[in-house]
């Protein structure tokens, strides 16, 4: 604990919250449940349990949504990725382009069809993919290429998309984590071929379970992945191609519609969550210790994860002293794609992606969730200070006076206190 002489009222580390969790879903939850409810009772009531006019609607609705002509929902955000390089032909011995700093699934869908992961370094400024990197990988073996929009923030495509045109290429954006988010104007998914995104709980749209969905402006793509994803089955019981099992369930669906409204409010209050925290921790003068997200001048950032880059080796270290003070943090990821075990065949050893590996050692991901509090986000800004030891920041101005309902002032929120919820992410991995 740091006390100090300093002028003002913030000097202690006393007056911090005794916990925050990484996801708070059970908020979300409490505000809906009711109509959570109603819409599960209608799914049961119509004994439609999959596919059906549900689903149907919440295609058209994401489709509205996101500006595309198609929107084509499937088993997880896992398979959407498998059925967009189905949909593109990629066969065994084919190159496929993408970062090795991203979720195992979106080298692993490559690989189930017998392609071969070419992993791209990151730009360490945003984790996203390298356009120089992927341009000096590129070969005449590349046959698509997965731009993964990590952390809710588009990749570079002004720089990809021209690369892939000239090489000839798909693009299959990996937008598990952006939904929502934009460049120059449209939103990810529709950029390049084939978009992919995620419905795990996590996500920004969360579903009670597994389920994700496709984008594209193709209608030859879209009655492609329609196909695949139902066993290649037209009419029924009559198999034009080789598909999979991937349909969405009907309560998915219809939990999804209750939450799809408010998606737009949640997203902003993730970005005004960013702006405090970069106002948070300016205050803290903690610029040698900590490298804090920009945000994105070309499009909308949805912020799916809040990553910070901590300097001079002392992530873990940090980390440990943030969970024995009840702050929730998790690595995204300890361990990139191109140094796991299952990818040693590749021959992509240590030392070949310098800046994912820098970041695999330095980032630390920090809660971000839309219904978090201005007391929590300056609890995780001052314990991270505390560490340091500096004094915690004052309130962040933007967020003092207009969320403090929200938290009930320097109490836990009446969720974490009921549920003593600290890292409630034991099941958060993406
Ligand atoms: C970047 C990325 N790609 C793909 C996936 C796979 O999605 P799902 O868990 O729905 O299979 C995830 C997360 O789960 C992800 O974060």
């Amino acid at each position: 604990m740091i006390r100090t002489t300093l002028d003002g009222l913030h000097t202690s580390h006393d007056d911090l919250l005794p916990s925050v969790g990484l996801l708070a879903l059970d908020r979300q939850y409490e505000a809906l449940q009711e109509e959570f409810l109603a819409a599960i009772r209608r799914v049961c009531d119509s004994g439609r349990f999959v596919l059906g006019p549900d689903v149907e609607e919440l295609e058209s609705e994401l489709a509205r949504m996101l500006g595309v002509p198609h929107a084509i929902s499937c088993a997880s955000g896992s398979d959407a990725l498998l059925l967009a390089l189905m949909a593109v032909g990629i066969e065994p011995g084919d190159e496929v382009l993408l970062p090795s700093y991203t979720f195992f699934a979106t080298a692993s869908a490559v690989t189930r069809l017998g392609g071969t992961p070419v992993f791209v370094d990151i730009d360490p400024a945003t984790y996203l993919l390298d356009p120089t990197d992927l341009l000096r990988k590129i070969s005449p073996r590349s046959r698509a290429v997965i731009p993964v929009h990590l952390f809710g923030r588009t990749a570079d495509m002004d720089a990809i998309l021209p690369i892939a045109d000239h090489a000839g290429i798909p693009v299959i954006e990996d937008a598990a984590q952006s939904i929502l988010s934009t460049w120059h104007g449209h939103c990810s998914g529709g950029l390049g071929d084939v978009g992919c995104f995620s419905f795990y709980p996590t996500k920004n749209l969360g579903g009670f379970g597994d389920g994700g969905f496709m984008t594209t402006t193709r209608d030859d793509l879209a009655e492609r992945l329609r196909l695949l994803r139902v066993h290649g089955m037209e009419p029924r019981y009559y198999h034009r191609v080789i598909g999979i099992n991937s349909r969405l369930d009907s309560i998915q669906a219809a939990v999804l519609r209750v939450k799809l409204p408010h998606l737009d409010t949640w997203t902003s209050q993730r970005q005004a969550n960013a702006a405090t925290y970069a106002e948070l921790f300016a205050r803290a003068g903690l610029d040698g210790q900590i490298v804090v997200p920009t945000d994105e001048p070309r499009g909308r950032h949805v912020w799916n994860q809040y990553v910070i880059r901590v300097r001079g080796g002392h992530r873990d270290a940090l980390r440990t002293h943030l969970r024995e003070r009840g702050v929730a943090s998790e690595i995204y990821y300890p361990v990139p794609l191109h140094l796991q075990e299952c990818f040693r065949y590749v021959g992509c050893g240590e030392g070949a992606l310098p800046a994912t590996e820098q970041a695999a050692h330095e980032t630390l991901a920090l809660p971000i969730f839309p219904e978090l509090t201005a007391d929590e986000q300056r609890t995780v800004v001052g314990r991270i200070s505390e560490f340091f030891q500096l004094p915690p920041p004052p309130p962040a101005a933007q967020a003092a006076g207009d969320r403090q309902e929200a938290g009930g002032g320097l109490q836990a929120p009446r969720f974490l206190r009921r549920l003593n919820a600290v890292g409630r992410a034991d099941d958060v991995r993406c």
